[in-house]
């Protein structure tokens, strides 16, 4: 519902802005660090690439590398937006500038991938879905936005809600996994967490859904790369999860970089217009990937930068993320007649709008260099980061050597297991060295005496502590992989741990699932750690020793080869030939057809047992309850996840599809009815002819800890006509 006053004032200024003004409002800056230092940005890279010089020198030198914002552009009206300014005083500097050196003054919005935290780093997303609790999930956003705005930034580009079915794609790190509910759920919890009901808040942080849409279905894995799918699906398994984070209320959609059957997102107006403002009436601000709009060339879709604008801004798009098509081009496309006024009135209106909900333009100082050094890694921040990492981590395996007495003497291998700095994980671009415990950190803070394993011999110890997996720049953007394996040095180490007699925990680092095989067969125990965060070493501790019980479920499926992706997601599609014994059904000769460990497996230092599961058709959908019952002797939560599956329909739907979970807390020997309730537009799907249809006949339900676990009970669905 727009605000008519602030529709007044944008209408206003409109009168008021040439047209360059209005193209320059439409830009985002980056800071420009070409001739910062003796080397060009092209020449790192390249060192980076031929060996030269490491990953990490390069960002170093990068990210302490003094900025050019351009201010002499920022003067002149050339900037809408910067991408990347962190820092309260020196942006309070350049919103000076804009408010007090332009002819109009109108503020800037300043933004940054604040994806799983600023200072305090939480989990990965991907790790944090495993928690399956929204309350989570709002709550480490909240601590997000807390920290970047009192550094200078009102915008974050998160949450990211791109169903990620691949974990070749490293950007699956970025993600709530392969369901669509859970992605959509993550997605309005992060959104109602940053931006809380007032956006006016100084610490309020307006949220940009991405990468709109269907990023996460890249073909083969390979990050940027075609999403060729049918309307049906993209409706059904990859729309939803938008819908819900733009209906929660964000501000701000970024488009994907990829092309959705032909059509790059960036100049896609059935996605920019017609789906985003036309069917779900969003009136937020869109903004382009990273150079995106530049890259429709490459696409092959524009002829040159000044084409690549027009299809872009005609399609939707408002606000040009650094390539400069817009900035260059946009006055003589409007001469040309080529774009519209009043198509760049809307566009520069968006960001107008953006920039008055936030109370920017009555209130454009927000943060000063004393409340921001008092945000950064507050107690309560910390201990919100622990708890997120323990609800985070999923206990795999565990053949009785887990939780470990207090007093075993630890044998620590690895080199993750001493690593602080890798515990951030990908996108988190404030965080700073030796902000992020190690699993070493943790026993010396303990005290905890260890001894660590290096060359032979082996020492001399009660367990081995085995660190192994990804390093946070193996996952997130651009870090696709053609293999999943753990590499030969993980299984080695495992190996020669195992041969020593003495049990072995692995603790596995990653952005993405991995094929655990190995690990698997030489370790004991297995806890699926992710990139946990600032708290990583602690919180682990507090896992291995049983302080805190498991109870992390897993979001996406984990190979027992790579060759099953992209086919092993749990909602796959049923075939004619289900896998079997016999020869002709749908499977490899070489590879098992089922995941390692399924989609919401997990386990904890308890049991459960599941009974007396019912289900029946209500008003409005399916009712349906279950009992579990901790079964062991120390409480614990369990998240329990309730399917459908659709047995006879007229398009060939998924083996079985997540409805609804809830996490229950049962003390031992404590038994709970948990009841769900289904809206009976969760059965609905898509027909050939795209008309949304909900089945007359059998539905069954599961429900159970796992997707591959569960109990029936079948209701016959009736609608009444
Ligand atoms: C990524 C986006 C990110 C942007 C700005 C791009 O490369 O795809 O997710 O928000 O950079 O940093």
């Amino acid at each position: 519902m727009k605000n008519p006053e602030i529709e007044k004032r944008i209408k206003d200024l409109l009168g008021r802005m040439t047209l360059e003004e209005k193209a320059g409002q439409l830009h985002q800056a980056g800071g420009s660090i070409v001739g910062a230092f003796d080397l060009s940005f092209e020449e790192i890279l390249t060192m980076v690439a031929d060996g030269r010089m490491t990953e990490e020198e390069a960002h170093k030198m990068i990210s302490t590398a003094k900025r050019d914002w351009h201010e002499d552009d920022l003067r002149a009206g050339r900037i809408g937006s910067y991408l990347g300014l962190v820092g309260s005083e020196e942006m309070n500097r350049m919103q000076h500038i804009a408010v007090e050196e332009t002819r109009l003054g109108i503020p800037l919005i300043n933004g940054f991938d604040v994806i799983h935290g600023f200072r305090t780093i939480a989990p990965i997303p991907l790790a944090e879905s495993c928690a399956w609790e929204p309350d989570l999930w709002q709550r480490t956003a909240r601590m997000a936005a807390e920290e970047a705005t009192a550094a200078g930034i009102q915008m974050t580009f998160s949450p990211m809600v791109d169903v990620s079915k691949d974990p070749r794609w490293g950007r699956i790190a970025e993600s709530a996994g392969e369901d669509a509910l859970l992605n959509g759920l993550y997605g309005e919890a992060k959104v109602r967490g940053y931006q809380t009901d007032d956006l006016t808040r100084h610490d309020a942080l307006a949220a940009c859904v991405k990468h709109f849409a269907a990023y996460g279905a890249a073909e083969g894995g390979r990050d940027y790369n075609r999403v060729d799918m049918s309307p049906q699906r993209f409706e059904e398994e990859y729309l939803p999860s938008y819908e819900r984070a733009v209906k929660a209320g964000a501000r701000a959609v970024m488009p994907a970089f990829n092309d959705l059957n032909g059509v790059p997102c960036s100049v896609n107006k059935k996605l920019l217009t017609d789906i985003l403002r036309g069917r779900w009436g969003f009136d937020g601000m869109t903004i382009s990937d990273a150079n995106a709009i530049a890259e429709c060339i490459n696409h092959g879709i524009a002829a040159d930068r000044r084409e690549a604008a027009c299809l872009a801004l005609n399609a939707g798009m408002d606000m040009d993320m650094t390539s400069g098509c817009f900035l260059d081009h946009v006055k003589e496309l409007v001469e040309a007649g080529e774009i519209s006024m009043e198509k760049l009135d809307e566009a520069v209106s968006d960001i107008l709008r953006l920039k008055f909900e936030l109370g920017l333009f009555d209130d454009p100082y927000r943060s000063d260099a004393e409340q921001e050094k008092a945000a950064m890694l507050t107690p309560a921040h910390l201990a919100l980061a622990r708890e997120a990492a323990q609800k985070s981590m999923v206990l795999l395996k565990n053949d009785g050597l887990l939780p470990l007495k207090e007093g075993a003497r630890i044998g620590l291998a690895g080199a993750l297991a001493s690593d602080g700095d890798e515990m951030s994980g990908t996108w988190a671009g404030a965080v700073q060295p030796g902000d992020c415990r190690s699993i070493r950190d943790g026993l010396d803070e303990e005290k905890i005496s260890y001894a660590m394993v290096t060359e032979e011999p082996l020492p001399d110890c009660d367990v081995f502590l085995c660190a192994i997996g990804e390093r946070k720049a193996e996952s997130g953007e651009a870090a696709s992989r053609a293999s999943l394996e753990l590499t030969d040095a993980d299984i080695a180490l495992l190996k020669r741990l195992k041969e020593s007699g003495k049990p072995v925990a692995a603790v596995v680092f990653a952005g993405r699932p991995l094929c655990l095989g190995p690990a698997a067969e030489y370790a004991d125990a297995i806890l699926m750690a992710w990139h946990p965060g600032t708290e990583a070493g602690p919180a682990i501790l507090d896992l291995l020793f049983g302080r805190v019980n498991p109870s992390a479920k897993l979001t996406a499926s984990f190979p027992a080869a790579t060759g099953q992706c992209p086919t092993l997601y749990y909602d796959h599609i049923r075939t004619g030939r289900p896998a079997g014994k016999f020869k002709y059904t749908s499977k490899y000769l070489d590879a098992p057809v089922e995941p390692l460990f399924p989609f919401g497996f997990g386990l904890s230092y308890t049991g459960y047992r599941y009974s007396d599961i019912t289900a029946a058709q209500t008003e409005g959908g399916i009712h349906a309850e279950i009992t579990v019952q901790n079964t062991g002797d120390r409480p614990g939560s369990e998240i329990v996840q309730c399917y459908f599956r659709d047995p006879a329909a007229r398009r060939v739907r998924p083996v079985r599809k997540l409805a609804a979970f809830e996490k229950a807390d049962l003390q031992p020997g404590e038994s709970k009815r948990i009841a769900f309730d289904i809206p009976e537009t969760a059965l609905g799907y898509y027909d050939q002819d795209m008309n949304f249809v909900i089945d007359d006949g059998l539905i069954e339900i599961h429900i159970g800890g796992n997707a591959r676990d569960t109990l029936q009970a079948d209701v016959r669905f009736i609608r009444e006509k």
